[in-house]
């Protein structure tokens, strides 16, 4: 019979694997886009200080830059591999199918990378050492290596939205996943972005200087550019959304709780107050104050923008093909990829996944219990937690409900045929389907015994 490559699924019992690979990506965009964002931001200011003679400003690229060494540099190269590794558990076919499509993209990222992190060193500790002219390339160099990882990676992002073509799915061919309607405009609205980041981030070292005058010459300059690229962050924001397939609207205007929109436009307004009083009131900026605006952009802009992100991709975690419980969902001729569905349809899940525990494979009495929570884990855990709190609760979408053959009916009626456009195809046998059924019956209210048994398998996991 045929198998399936599943791994073993990653479960984290307490937030779920998703939020996990979440908070550190989130982590990872501030931390890089704030790097990029200064990189081509001290480009411009060198140039600047050295047309009109004031070199004090090469002051704050090196205190920034010092800055930037710990917050972007040390705390980045920690988040990124940290993405990696946590992604590499929680997913590792989406991984996987990006790895296949962009590996010479991704080397191509890092030798840039590397370029980028020597240059953030020489600017840091050659600022005095060197004359002006060499300085002003350097930083130049530095910008530009420094987007080049952005125009890299936001191709790869943007194919895990959406491959660039409809073709790529037929012919295949890396062009084709990487370029899209999505691309460019994803490019522009982190492109502005990243300056918002900058400019709030630099309000952190900005706010340091005892100098009065300078230190309010330096944050007016950051008010603008963080005015300027918030203003056109939202501009961009719509043709983003503009560029959304028809089923992410669907998902968006369904799934998205209702004061998205507002919070969104919210948050715009308080970062371009924030950047209003910096500007006219230099004096009250500190740096507690500054730190607080970047966690606040942290908290109240990323977060939310990820894990809309998130969910506007659902039911696949990459490429529009892999599923985020891993079963590849759709044929890709170009790629020679087949679906799972049609084998799992056959055989069921239990019988075809390599990993099932051996006393699983198949159902019976004692079992059961057992063997539905096998099937929550392997088919459900990644974008439901099983318990009562983190991401999408899946006790919650049940109502509390301990009607097993009622909720293995929704199950095989809902889910097994792909009813719901933002989950995944999970076809179940009769007996899988009362299992897991049984498994999300006891979620909502376990009687004692019940409960003994489970926080029996749960430690002799
Ligand atoms: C790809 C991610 C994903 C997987 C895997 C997944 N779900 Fe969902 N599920 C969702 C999303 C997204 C929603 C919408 C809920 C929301 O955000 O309010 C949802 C909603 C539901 C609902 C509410 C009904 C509805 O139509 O909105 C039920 C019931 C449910 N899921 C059960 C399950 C079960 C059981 C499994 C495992 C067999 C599962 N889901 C697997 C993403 C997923």
């Amino acid at each position: 019979m045929d198998l399936i490559g599943l791994y073993p699924t990653w479960f984290e019992p307490g937030l779920g694997s998703g939020w996990v690979v979440g908070l550190i990506a989130t982590a990872h965009v501030l931390f890089s886009h704030t790097a990029v964002g200064a990189a081509i931001f001290f480009a411009g200011l060198a140039v600047y200080a050295n047309r009109t003679g004031k070199l004090e400003y090469l002051e704050f690229i090196r205190r920034y830059g010092l800055f930037l060494l710990v917050f972007s540099y040390v705390l980045g190269s920690i988040t990124g591999p940290g993405i990696w590794y946590s992604t590499t558990v929680a997913s590792p076919r989406g991984i996987s199918a990006l790895i296949h499509s962009f590996v010479w993209k991704w080397a191509t990222e890092w030798v840039f990378f590397v370029i980028e992190v020597v240059g953030v060193y020489m600017l840091t500790y050659l600022a005095t050492r060197l004359d002006a002219k060499t300085y002003l390339r350097i930083a130049v160099i530095f910008g530009l290596t420094s987007y080049t990882t952005m125009l890299v990676i936001v191709g790869i992002l943007s194919f895990m939205m959406w491959p660039g073509q409809e073709r790529w799915f037929t012919e295949g061919g890396y062009l084709n996943g990487f370029y899209g309607p999505n691309t460019f405009a994803q490019l522009g609205m982190r492109t502005a972005f990243m300056f918002t980041m900058t400019a709030v981030v630099g309000g952190i070292v900005a706010a340091r200087f005892d100098d009065a005058a300078f230190k309010k010459a330096v944050l007016a300059r950051l008010a603008w550019l963080g005015l300027a690229s918030t203003a056109a962050g939202a501009a961009m924001l719509q043709w983003y959304l503009g560029t959304l397939p028809e089923s992410a609207e669907v998902v968006m205007a369904n799934r998205l709780p209702e004061h998205f929109a507002p919070t969104l436009l919210a948050v715009l307004g308080g970062v371009a107050a924030y950047f209003v009083v910096t500007l006219v009131r230099p004096r009250w900026l500190t740096p507690a104050l500054a730190s607080v605006a970047t966690l606040a952009i942290l908290v109240f802009g990323l977060w939310p923008e990820e894990v809309a992100r998130e969910s506007i991709r659902k039911p696949y975690v990459a490429g529009q093909y892999v599923y985020s419980n891993q079963i590849i969902g759709r044929d890709v001729p170009g790629m020679g990829i087949a679906s799972e569905i049609p084998t799992i349809e056959a055989h069921g899940l239990l019988k075809t996944h390599v990993f099932t525990p051996e006393p699983l494979r198949t159902v019976t009495p004692e079992n059961r219990l057992e063997v539905g929570r096998f099937l929550a884990l392997t088919t459900c855990s990644n974008c439901h937690s099983l318990s009562d709190s983190g991401m999408r609760p899946l006790a919650r979408y049940f109502g509390g409900s301990t009607d097993v053959p009622a909720i293995a009916e929704y199950l095989q009626a809902a889910l097994a045929t792909g009813a719901t456009i933002y989950m995944p195809r999970v076809p179940l046998k009769d007996d899988e389907a009362l299992a897991l059924a049984s498994y999300i019956a006891s979620l909502a209210g376990p009687a004692p015994a019940v409960r003994t048994a489970q926080q029996t398998t749960r430690t002799e996991r």
